[in-house]
């Protein structure tokens, strides 16, 4: 699809990074543009054994012929952005939008040491909040002003444009999840700015219109750092017994945990105008189902969970995740031919 939009459905960490290098390699995209908050993100996934981890270039690097951009809406920390370009030697693809507020030490230190953020609200620590306060009093710094990224800077709202006026295709990278958001999360307990779909297209500099697919990931249960209510929390015991521990990319806090939670599923599924869905982790609560690629090799219980959730959301189920490595996936895509497709057939 030319412009798909790929966000967070729960509360973050639902396995963004590793769908968005999935289908980078699958489907080469001419464009990969972080959306998002910036920093606070924490993007994993495993790739030819490694584990990789990104908090700002975009997780389609993979595949090497993807121009890599962050929009303007995004919050840039130089000190991560130019560790992260080492490591993924994506210089020269990366771009970086002129107009993106700088994260500077001062908001690093705000985040950490004020105690509404760092212990009640139970941030990231990132120094994302302070620098969006200080955006929002036009007090940032931004990348055009320094001149140790000039030679990233780019207009990424016109270059995405570009792109899909020449029907080239386009992935749109979020970050975080819908209720994390700061409109429609659990306030105060929440990021600093909205991070829905559409959001993500005015951080790339996208109107609307131009989106082809808004695909909403959510894990096969819900997991939570930081502050905050998470209806049918389970104790860390319980979390244990069943596997499902888990550690923030950022942070390294153990993340809270709770089974699928089909309300919010069908809350975020329209506050994003979700065309399809993801559902990751499936082989952590169906352990047989571990690396499989394949729809006929998932267990009766398995293909039944995946059933549920899109009779419950009424939204197709486009990706399912079976493993942290980004092969390790059913991609169900090919057998669904697509909404907009089913409608020019009825009108024809
Ligand atoms: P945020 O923007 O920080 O919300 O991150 P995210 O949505 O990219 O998720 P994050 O990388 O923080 O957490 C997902 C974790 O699950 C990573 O360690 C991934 O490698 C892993 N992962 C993703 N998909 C799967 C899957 O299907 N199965 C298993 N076992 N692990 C997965
Ligand atoms: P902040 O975004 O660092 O200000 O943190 C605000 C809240 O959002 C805290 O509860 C964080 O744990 C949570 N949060 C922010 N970014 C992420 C993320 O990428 N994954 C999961 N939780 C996040
Ligand atoms: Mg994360």
């Amino acid at each position: 699809m030319p412009c798909t939009v790929i966000v967070g459905g729960f509360f973050g960490d639902e396995g963004k990074g590793k769908i968005v290098a999935y289908l980078s390699v699958k489907d080469r995209p001419t464009v990969v543009a972080r959306a998002g908050v910036g920093t606070n993100a924490g993007h994993s996934f495993n790739l030819d054994g490694a584990s990789v981890k990104l908090r700002q270039v975009p997780s389609g690097f993979p595949y090497r012929n993807a121009r890599l951009l962050i929009g303007p809406g995004v919050l840039v920390d130089p000190v991560v952005f130019f560790d992260e370009v080492e490591k993924t030697k994506v210089n020269g693809r990366i771009g970086v939008d002129k107009q993106c507020a700088i994260i500077e030490q001062q908001h690093i230190e705000r985040d950490k040491s004020d105690m509404h953020l760092s212990s009640k609200v139970g941030t990231t620590g990132s120094g994302t909040g302070p620098c969006n306060s200080d955006r929002a009093l036009r007090l940032t710094k931004l990348a055009k002003d320094l001149p140790e990224l000039k030679e990233y800077i780019a207009d990424v709202p016109k270059e995405v444009n570009d792109a899909l006026d020449k029907n080239q295709s386009v992935i749109v990278e979020g970050t975080q999840g819908t209720f994390l958001s700061l409109f429609h999360g659990t306030y105060p307990y929440c990021t600093s700015k909205d991070v829905c779909a559409s959001q993500a297209c005015a951080d790339v500099g996208i109107g609307p219109t131009r989106v082809d697919d808004v695909l909403v990931i959510f894990k096969s249960f819900v997991t939570r750092v930081g502050a905050g209510e998470l209806a049918g929390e389970l104790g860390e015991e319980e979390i244990e017994r069943r596997g499902w521990v888990e550690y923030g990319t950022v942070t390294g806090r153990l993340r809270r945990a709770a089974p699928f939670n089909f309300d919010l599923a069908r809350r975020a599924v329209m506050l994003n105008g979700a065309t399809q869905v993801a559902i990751t982790k499936l082989d952590v609560i169906f352990p047989e189902c571990k690396d499989a690629k394949s729809e006929k090799d998932l267990p009766k219980e398995a293909a039944a969970f995946i059933k549920k959730v899109e009779g419950s959301i009424k939204v197709p189920v486009a990706l399912v995740g079976t493993g942290p490595d980004i092969n390790s996936i059913i991609d169900f895509r090919e057998k669904r031919s697509h909404p907009k497709d089913q409608q020019k057939t009825t009108k024809s």
